[in-house]
């Protein structure tokens, strides 16, 4: 995918953002030159990625010995990285605490979640509170701290400082599914806080607050996810390719019988790619899209039929 975003110097946290979605949109917004936060639970993921990323786009910046580049082509994004569990007060308060040292942040992605499925009579109170924990209050958490950031005055410019949050919701949110409630409620409820909080932004022109809805996306959660063999009795994403040898059929045509019998809404009929995702929520927050505040905006490859 070409299209090319401008976010230089600006400072982007994106949640969950050593792998799938949330790692796709950080690698969109480091490619656009802003510094980034890497960041899960997992000190030694964060630094095998931080790792990766510094040495991808040091290659990119022609830091390397095969491709020098001029001093003003090379990449100066700053790449740092983080271990919280958003579900815990004490790791949020750590994780706000360091990205105040490094600056002003402009774009808040709220994008880490956890999803398992679970009949609605087997769902005990803790799994409700669970889910909501780390896909609601997560986000709760750092947009209580830094959309005030963002809507407070700069004492030079006599503006607010600005902003973009996006809450990562899904498709899931708009139809409620029975073999995993207790998630779509918490995608649901993330659409109704986005639009509760971007009426506080009212008159203001430098933030905004959006949710981006996927489709069902190929990301690591989704391949290891027991959901399709539950709910569809359909073999393991993971299994995708062993499926595909027994039947000896493509890798392709095992997910496209897949859409055909249980997503026959999608258009796209496949899984939407991390990028792909990840490209909706870059246009989201660039200057292209200051039209668009407190909008529930689907990226889910037109698999939501109602209008
Ligand atoms: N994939 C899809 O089909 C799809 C569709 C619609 C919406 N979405 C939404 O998109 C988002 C990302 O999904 P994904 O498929 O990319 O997920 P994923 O591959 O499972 O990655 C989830 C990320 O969130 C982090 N995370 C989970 N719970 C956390 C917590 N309590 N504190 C801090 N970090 C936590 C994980 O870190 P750890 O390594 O620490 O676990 C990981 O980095 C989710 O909000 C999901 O609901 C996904």
């Amino acid at each position: 995918m070409s299209v090319t975003w401008n976010y230089k110097g600006k400072l982007a946290l994106v949640t969950g953002s050593t792998k799938g979605i949330g790692r796709a949109i950080l690698e969109i917004y480091l490619e656009a030159g802003a510094n980034v936060i890497v960041h899960s639970r997992k000190q030694k993921e964060i630094d095998e990625c931080v790792a990766e990323l510094k040495k991808k786009y040091a290659a990119k910046s022609g830091t390397d010995e095969t491709e020098q580049k001029s001093e003003k082509e090379k990449s100066h994004s700053n790449i740092y990285g983080f271990a919280a569990d958003l579900t815990k007060p004490a790791d949020v308060s750590q994780i706000v605490a360091f990205i105040e040292k490094i600056g002003h942040l402009d774009i808040l992605i709220n994008n880490a979640g956890a999803f398992y499925v679970k009949e609605f009579f087997e769902l005990t109170d803790e799994d409700w509170f669970n889910l909501f924990d780390a896909n609601v209050m997560s986000g709760v958490r750092l947009t209580r701290h830094f959309l005030k950031k963002m809507l407070e005055k700069d004492e030079t410019t006599k503006k607010c400082k600005g902003g973009n949050v996006i809450f990562v919701s899904s498709e899931a949110g708009l139809r409620g599914l029975p073999q995993f409630v207790h998630y779509t409620s918490t995608k649901a409820a993330q659409l109704n806080i986005t639009r509760a909080l971007a009426e506080l932004t009212r008159g203001v022109e430098n933030v905004r607050v959006n949710a981006l809805l996927p489709g069902p996306t190929w990301t690591p959660g989704v391949e290891d996810s027991d959901y399709f063999t539950f709910v569809f009795f359909f073999p393991p994403l993971a299994d995708m390719k062993g499926m595909a040898k027994r039947e000896n059929i493509s890798v392709e045509d095992a997910v496209s019988n897949y859409f055909k019998h249980y997503e026959p809404n999608s258009l796209k009929q496949k899984f939407l790619t991390a990028e792909e995702v990840a490209q909706a929520c870059a246009f989201l927050t660039s200057d292209a899209a200051t039209s668009i505040n407190g909008s529930s905006q689907k990226a889910e490859g037109g698999i939501v039929y109602h209008i």
